[in-house]
């Protein structure tokens, strides 16, 4: 954990002691001409807009040449927005490149893993571990900092943005030198790296650092440890890129809090973002939607997972949709109300902040079929119309700033070195997808009205009476030392297929899976029996298994079946089983049921634990609960209104015996949740 852990938030420059939810959006004025943005500063105070990202991808317009500077506009612009009460969160501007430094310097760019490399003329072309990009990235960023530092306008730095998104894997010469140098700080000795990743096989053993490469495109797969090691050095290259422009910014305001734009969400896997969050002086995601049925639980599963790894504290929601984004298949346009209850459900989950991608729409360029705040059709228009409506919402709930998330009483563990071993290549299944279990587990959650946080495997696990572990492939001694520990201090830990299978290092617990923790379970299994993708099975209890199953021996009396194979190889055989230790236990979900299956399973393991819904009956599954201080957020998740009479509380957003669809309904000192603790207590 960083020292600096989300402990400071925006400086609000112009009125420093009042308590509010930022408003905003990434603000783009060198895209329109100098006469629109006074009328912009106008229209947002109209809005309700208190903040506004700047500068991101300026790079070129504010060092037009090496040794050519361009500040004027962005000073015009600062002074606008702090005349107008508008905080800005700048940004280091580094995101992309301009041209003139990929021309002079094409060794600059990033090679990707069949050695082609990517070229200019769209974004974030750079190797993060380029030390030419890196000396030129600083440099901008020291002039922004001493130009700007002082600026009453500036509330927070904004490093990049979004590190990784298109750069997150680069195979270049500059990547295989930081690679062995990142390797070599890890081993030590050569002796250790080929123990570790096993080089005996396949005739792999180095006897020169200089002879490790990247996992380059390979006659084969390459060596299983070496792509384990290689997503961990790749998503370190990127966080150092944030360490350096941060250490820079604090030499030169330390005053000024920093953050940097995560992106948890879809299958965005190329940071470890549990690593990165103790770095920054707030966590800030971005979110955009994954349509499909799934669509609002992954929402709320990402800005629940980004609050924890806030640690229970204010993170800024940097950017959503208004509507439709550009990069999609098909790009879906919002439905009424789904906007505001978008954001008010990140506020839920402890987002003091609620922006958006982008202030006004594009006219021209790859995203000007992306939604803005302003669309194209102008200010006469139901999505300005839905924005200022939701900017007066966020005033109205502007005292719930600064209140912590609420601990719920179960928790999933979400991990991402697990998500990286657990879907290599070369393994029993290539269909196996790691964040769509513990995705699957959240829906059922919330299918049954009970509260879940999402939390790393460093959260502090003893608060939490169920734990759910799905998929948790990669377990190294020290935590199966603490899973094992949870479970004798009462703890009730559920895990799943494929899970507590390998160490650090990728290489197999021998002696029965899964070897972590198969004493834990009370199990032994004797052979993993994953499923073609037109075959499933069906279970005891009226569920039906896909994608995998397990060959299970229980090796205690003790273990309980809770559930056995009725059909497939396995016929009669354990498919759930459950060992109790003490007051504790550990249960093993050896097929994948998905979010339907899993309700039936998690309310039995569920209520087995203690943990029940906090939701009158008739609510459950229909909306979803979110606390943070005194304040309890009821989200509709369906399609049809819900009858909400009988829930107590004080209402600050509506106020009606209902909640239509994609209502939220905002309560203060509730009693639903009379014993819970915030998370950060
Ligand atoms: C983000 C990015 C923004 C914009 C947005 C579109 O990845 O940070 O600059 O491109 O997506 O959805």
């Amino acid at each position: 954990m960083g020292e600096h852990r989300g402990h400071r938030w925006l400086r609000w420059p112009s009125d420093p002691a009042r308590t509010r939810l930022a408003f905003g959006a990434d603000y783009n004025p060198e895209q329109w001409p100098r006469h629109v943005w006074p009328e912009d500063a106008r229209a947002m105070q109209t809005a309700g807009v208190n903040i506004v990202s700047l500068a991101i991808f300026s790079w070129a317009r504010l060092q037009p040449a090496e040794d050519e500077w361009n500040f004027g506009w962005l000073d015009e612009v600062m002074d606008l927005l702090h005349a107008h009460g508008i905080a800005v969160d700048l940004a280091t501007a580094t995101a992309s490149p301009p041209p003139w430094l990929t021309t002079k310097n094409p060794q600059i760019l990033p090679v990707d893993r069949d050695g082609r490399t990517l070229w200019p003329g769209g974004r974030q072309h750079w190797r993060p571990t380029s030390p030419i990009f890196r000396d030129h990235a600083l440099h901008l960023t020291r002039r922004l900092a001493e130009r700007y530092g002082r600026h009453p306008a500036l509330a927070a730095w904004h490093i990049s943005n979004e590190l990784g998104c298109h750069n997150a894997y680069d195979y270049s010469d500059d990547a295989a030198a930081a690679f062995r140098a990142w390797l070599q700080a890890r081993y030590g000795t050569l002796d250790a790296l080929n123990q570790a990743w096993a080089t005996s096989f396949w005739s792999q053993h180095y006897s020169d650092w200089a002879q490790i490469l990247p996992p380059r495109s390979a006659a084969s797969y390459p060596n299983p440890t070496q792509q384990l090691d290689f997503k961990r050095f790749s998503s370190d290259a990127l966080k150092d890129h944030l360490r350096a422009e941060r250490d820079l910014l604090r030499e030169i305001t330390p005053d000024i809090p920093i953050t940097t734009n995560f992106m948890i969400m879809g299958e965005t896997s190329g940071m470890n973002y549990a690593d990165w969050a103790g770095e920054i002086d707030f966590v800030a995601n971005d979110h955009y939607l994954t349509p499909g049925p799934q669509e609002y639980d992954e929402l709320s599963f990402c800005a629940n997972l980004t609050g924890n790894l806030a640690e229970g504290r204010p993170w800024f929601l940097m950017e959503h949709s208004t509507s439709a984004v550009n990069w999609q298949p098909v790009n879906v346009a919002k439905r009424p109300g789904q906007m505001a209850r978008d954001s008010l459900t990140h506020v839920a989950h402890g987002a003091d902040a609620v922006c958006f991608f982008q202030w006004r729409q594009s006219a021209a360029g790859a995203e000007k079929y992306h939604s803005g705040m302003i669309p194209h059709v102008g200010q006469d228009s139901d999505v300005f119309r839905a924005v200022t409506d939701l900017g007066a919402t966020l005033h109205k709930l502007a005292e719930v700033a600064g209140t912590s998330r609420t601990r719920a009483q179960a928790a999933i563990i979400f991990d991402w070195e697990s998500w990286w071993a657990a879907e290599l290549d070369s393994h029993p299944t290539s269909r196996l997808r790691y964040r769509q279990e513990a995705l699957d587990w959240y829906s059922a959650f919330l299918n049954l009205g009970i509260r879940a946080d999402v939390v790393p495997t460093t959260a502090p696990l003893e608060h939490y009476a169920l734990l759910i572990a799905p998929i948790l492939h990669v377990v190294p001694q020290p935590l199966a030392d603490r899973l094992r520990s949870y479970v004798d201090n009462g703890g009730h830990l559920v895990t799943t297929y494929f899970s507590g299978i390998v160490d650090e290092n990728d290489r197999v617990w021998l002696g029965g899976y899964p070897g972590a923790i198969r004493d834990l379970l009370g199990i032994r299994i004797h052979e993993f029996t994953p499923l073609l993708d037109d075959q499933s099975v069906e279970l005891d209890n009226g569920t039906t298994g896909t994608l995998w199953t397990d060959h299970i021996e229980l090796t205690d009396n003790a273990t309980e079946v809770l559930a056995r194979y009725k059909t497939g190889d396995h016929t009669d055989r354990p498919a759930i089983t459950r060992y109790v230790t003490g007051t504790g236990s550990a249960s093993y979900v050896s097929t994948r049921l998905g979010d339907t299956g899993l309700v039936t399973v998690l309310a039995d393991l569920a209520s087995r634990a203690g943990v029940h819904s906090e939701l009158p009956e008739h609510l459950r599954g229909r909306v979803e609960l979110a606390a943070r201080g005194p304040y309890q957020f009821l989200i509709n998740r369906t399609e049809t209104p819900v009858d909400i009479t009988d829930i107590p509380g004080q209402r600050l957003t509506i106020d009606r015996p209902r909640l239509n669809i994609n209502e939220v309904v905002v309560l203060r000192s509730p009693t639903l949740l009379p014993d819970a603790e915030p998370i950060d207590s």
